[in-house]
């Protein structure tokens, strides 16, 4: 890949999801020191379960790997049991969050405008938001996935990111976690569509924002994925949650 001043970095963001004890750390560790060691072409996030927020970001005090959230709630405190706040995020060492995910999309009912209030509250406690959209397998077998993925983006970008850091990540639901992903012809449709949106939304500004995918990557597809027209990077499941996996792909940057 070939970068202008004005292009940002790519991105490469481990997704821990629901993975990930104590003993994770040592491979949180064992990234950040081959980073430290060889600087790569990407910028570099880990977002590990709440509960590892502080400790890895301790652990990655100095070090050139971000530590990500992989959700917050759209109020800045109150009585919300079990949800955790965007300052909250940012208090245990957090840089970016995970929004809109489509295991929170699906699983707890989350709605464009829901994603669209937590990035308004990410980006008001200075957090680095990560907006994920991507259709279903029924919605793209019915040629509706870029209607859907370009709709969903509307409505979860808020106008307050306008001159923001941000990343969008096109994450096709019937490739996360399942080894299957679209064909790049198939990716580089999507991303222009989303770069698209983006240039409509925000200008300029809309041409930088990294455009991330997200879904099945591994070390094997990760080269190809990322040399895509229009990829920024990439949000990794499975393949972040082992340090040697995780390096692989972020050398494909
Ligand atoms: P996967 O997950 O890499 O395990 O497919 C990607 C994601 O859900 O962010």
């Amino acid at each position: 890949m070939t970068f202008s001043l004005t292009t940002p970095r790519p991105l490469i963001a481990g997704n821990w999801k629901m993975h990930g004890l104590e003993g994770s750390l040592d491979e949180a560790r064992a990234v950040a020191a081959a980073v430290a060691e060889q600087p790569p072409a990407a910028r570099v996030a880990i977002c590990p379960p709440a509960t590892l927020l502080h400790r890895l970001a301790e652990a990655m005090a100095g070090e050139s790997v971000l530590v990500g959230g992989q959700d917050c709630h759209p109020a800045s405190a109150g009585a919300h049991t079990g949800d955790v706040s965007a300052a909250m995020l940012v208090d245990a060492g957090a840089k970016l969050v995970i929004l809109g995910h489509s295991e929170r999309r699906d699983a707890h009912q989350e709605s464009d405008a829901l994603v669209s209030a937590k990035v308004e509250a990410a980006l008001a406690a200075g957090l680095e938001p990560i907006v994920c959209v991507g259709e279903t397998l029924a919605q793209r077998d019915a040629g509706q996935a870029e209607a859907v993925v370009t709709g969903m983006a509307r409505a979860s970008l808020p106008a307050a990111l306008a001159g923001q850091d941000f990343a969008l990540a096109y994450e096709p639901v019937w490739a996360i976690g399942t080894g299957r992903t679209p064909t790049v012809e198939d990716i580089t449709v999507i991303h222009a569509a989303l770069r698209a949106v983006l240039v409509e939304r925000f200008g300029d500004h809309g041409a930088t924002v990294p455009i991330l995918y997200g879904g099945s990557v591994k070390p094997d597809n990760a080269r190809e994925i990322l040399s895509t027209p229009e990829v920024g990077g990439a949000l990794v499941g499975g393949a972040s949650l082992k340090a040697a996996d995780f390096l692989a792909i972020i050398a494909g940057a």
